[in-house]
């Protein structure tokens, strides 16, 4: 059966649908020669006769019916597929699989929840991780696209820019900063909490203090933004985080440091492989993201910038 081909069966079912090689020629406009080429070669593919003359008409041998309700059925469930493929392209299912950066989690969720109450057949996996994490998930090509801060520049991949992520410098609440102007490098004696290597905030603030040559003695890593605001609030030191992070209520216990250079300014990115193939859904989400989503705190749509030289 392996040399027959769609289009043999399809020559097939109309010839035993109208029982006459004339009419099922004419139905396809073909010529009747070539309508007995294909059906014996279809014949010979599945090793047996398909009809048999009886006087004037042609009838279907045994093998002939069963290839026949093989037709009917194989018909039913291309329309069925052709019937899933309509309702994927006007997104009433469909899978949509994102992964985003840590400091997208205070705004991503919120747009892809909107989205999901637009289209409810569509099932969503949202995958959160550090920049580390998602580079990884996109080396994989797990997902339909990912959010991140600093898309790695010279990867083949396509990063559109989405929304500012400023970094601000914090501290707890009852924080008294130098007088005057003041820089980092004026806190360099300070505790200061960082996110842990791997990820973006950190990365940022690393090439800002190699950049100023600023070397901050006392550092401790802590692995989260939650965590890093906790023990701010608590007073246990300073750090730099996305602006995003911080709700109303968390600006009652810590504080922003208008230091200079501050905020850091960052941008989130829709990023995935320059060939990807992106799926209806997908696509939908990326165009809701760009013009519908809810702007968290302060944020900004992004302009157009050059990519920063990352790994
Ligand atoms: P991250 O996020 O610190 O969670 O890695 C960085 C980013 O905004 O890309």
């Amino acid at each position: 059966m392996r040399n027959a081909t769609l289009r043999q069966l399809q020559i097939f079912e109309a010839v035993a649908r109208h029982s006459s090689f004339t009419r099922a020629a004419e139905s396809l406009h073909l010529t009747q020669p070539s309508v007995s080429i294909q059906v014996r070669s279809l014949a010979e593919a599945v090793g047996r006769p398909l009809f048999e003359q009886a006087g004037r008409r042609v009838q279907l041998t045994d093998v002939g019916r069963l290839l026949y309700d093989t037709c009917t059925e194989f018909s039913a469930l291309w329309s069925r597929f052709e019937a899933a493929v309509d309702e994927v392209g006007a997104l009433r299912r469909g899978r949509l699989r994102i992964s985003v950066v840590t400091t997208a989690k205070y705004f991503l969720p919120k747009a892809l929840g909107q989205f999901c109450r637009l289209h409810p057949g569509i099932e969503v996996e949202l995958d959160v991780q550090n920049r580390d994490g998602i580079l990884g998930r996109l080396r994989d090509n797990l997902d339909d696209f990912h959010v991140m801060s600093a898309p790695p520049a010279d990867w083949a991949i396509e990063s559109e820019p989405l929304l500012e992520n400023p970094l601000v410098l914090i501290a707890p609440g009852d924080f008294a900063p130098p007088r005057g102007r003041y820089s980092l490098s004026d806190l360099a004696g300070e505790r200061f909490l960082m996110r842990e290597t791997g990820s973006g905030t950190r990365l940022a603030v690393d090439e800002y203090l190699a950049r100023h040559r600023v070397r901050l003695a006392n550092r401790m890593t802590l692995g989260s933004n939650e965590a890093i605001k906790q023990a701010v609030a608590g007073g246990m030191g300073l750090a730099v985080l996305s602006r995003h992070a911080l709700t109303d209520a968390d600006l009652r216990e810590v504080r922003i440091l208008p230091a200079k250079d501050f905020p850091l300014g960052g941008v989130w990115h829709i990023v995935h492989w320059r060939e990807k193939h992106l799926s209806a859904a997908a696509q939908a989400f990326r165009d809701f993201l760009r013009t519908h989503a809810a702007l968290p705190n302060e944020a900004r749509p992004a302009a157009k910038r050059r990519p920063v030289r990352r790994r």
